[in-house]
């Protein structure tokens, strides 16, 4: 049988890990009907931003990596293109997978589209509204050139209605046609199928001798927070009186991006106050599994990334958002995740609330793990 060829665009660290949803589908069912090709644009490359995930996860090894590294949004996403270009005309793809929201993903997009090849993009339709947000730009730009589009949530669904998407649109799809499905999130089956195997697989709880409950996870990345000394220096001011006064401690993987500004846009007084602190632990990223054993122990998590936020309540978890707005807006809707900002004031009560608050809700909203079956289903059935 003639394969029906995929090829997937990943780049930063959340794509790789969503891959793996996909390629695991594609492996255990879809195996003689779908060929993968993966091409890594290199926007993330070190060690544990990368390939840590692909040992770990079982995802294949990129059939390219363009090795595009770090640079401004132009540059960068300029290069990638023209690279995913070159390799499309080579590759003759029947479609082109895309993940999220990130550089790597406007650069398929606009390269895919521009030559028209259908686009299938994976976490469409979320919005933050703040267009500020270069993911916000990235997202739109995406998901207004994609033929099939897969929202994990019906918040999503229901951003894409608005922004004009129909419902009811019948096959054959195309970019003038698009279909809109609203399908769970690749990351929940990812979470439920390496949830089992995350804690007895490391020793990260060994290694930093956490107990459970008796810590905070937090992780810090985004641009806004990492480049604006104001607001770093607030959320390490808040983290810094959340671990002393309660004397609980942090175990802080932080993304290069932040580990190479903290000692820039910190005082030098703050910067050793954390550094020196018996509560404080920051350490490197952690690998996938570790990360999950990390989730399902701490006693909240305080995060303004869009995964952490959401594996918070895969695993139950309080979730202090350290951003003015959420795409999760279910999150806070149920209550298990409060917005913070950069405010200590904020963050200090949300700390102080879900110390006191034990029952929170965490209904299903995420699908039932086989969003990845789904979307492969989907793409055989409508993409011609
Ligand atoms: C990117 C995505 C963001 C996503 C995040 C996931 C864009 C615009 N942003 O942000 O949506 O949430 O990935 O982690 O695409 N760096 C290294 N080593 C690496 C990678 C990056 O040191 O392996 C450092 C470099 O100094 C680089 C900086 O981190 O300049 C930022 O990297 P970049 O990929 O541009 O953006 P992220 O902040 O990682
Ligand atoms: N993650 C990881 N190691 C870390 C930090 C995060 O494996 O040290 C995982 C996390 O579990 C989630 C994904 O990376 O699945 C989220 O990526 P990130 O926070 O970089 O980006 P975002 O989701 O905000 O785009």
């Amino acid at each position: 049988m003639k394969h029906f060829k995929i090829l997937t665009i990943i780049g930063a660290r959340p794509q790789i890990i969503k891959a793996a949803a996909l390629s695991r589908a594609i492996k255990r069912k879809f195996a003689d009907r779908i060929k993968e090709v993966i091409v890594h644009t290199g926007q993330h490359y070190d060690e544990n931003m990368s390939q840590v995930f692909f040992d770990e996860l079982a995802i294949p090894h990129p059939n390219y990596n363009l090795n595009v590294g770090s640079g401004s949004h132009g540059k960068q996403t300029a290069t990638m293109i023209e690279g995913i270009e070159e390799i499309l005309l080579k590759e003759k793809p029947n479609a082109i997978v895309l993940y999220g929201d990130t550089n790597s993903t406007l650069a398929g997009a606009i390269a895919a589209s521009k030559i028209s090849i259908p686009v299938v993009h994976i976490e469409a339709g979320l919005r933050s509204f703040n267009k500020s947000m270069p993911e916000e730009i990235n997202r739109i730009l995406c998901d207004h050139v994609s033929t099939l589009l897969f929202t994990p949530t019906k918040a999503g669904f229901n951003n894409l209605l608005k922004e004009g998407f129909k419902e009811n649109n019948q096959a054959p799809f195309s970019i003038d046609n698009p279909k809109i499905y609203h399908c769970g999130d690749v990351m929940y089956d990812n979470s439920l199928y390496f949830s089992a195997i995350a804690e007895e697989k490391t020793s990260i709880l060994k290694t930093h001798n956490l107990q459970k409950g008796e810590f905070v996870l937090a992780t810090i990345h985004r641009n806004n927070n990492t480049d604006e000394p104001i607001r770093l220096t607030t959320l390490f001011n808040a983290i810094n009186k959340i671990a002393t006064e309660n004397k609980i401690r942090f175990i802080i993987p932080l993304h290069p991006r932040t580990a190479k500004l903290l000692p820039k846009n910190l005082s030098s007084q703050l910067y050793t106050a954390i550094k020196t602190s018996k509560y404080i632990n920051i350490i490197e990223p952690v690998s996938f599994l570790e990360m999950i054993a990390l989730e399902k122990n701490a006693k909240l998590i305080m995060t303004d990334s869009g995964g952490v936020q959401k594996e918070a309540f895969f695993f139950q978890k309080p979730c202090i958002i350290l951003r003015s707005e959420t795409e999760w807006v279910e999150l806070v809707n149920c209550g298990s995740a409060k917005i913070a900002d950069a405010d200590e004031t904020k963050i200090v009560d949300a700390y102080n609330y879900f110390s006191k608050t034990t029952a929170l809700q965490f209904p299903g909203l995420f699908g039932e793990g086989t969003a990845a079956e789904f979307i492969c289903e989907k793409i055989l059935k409508y993409i011609v």
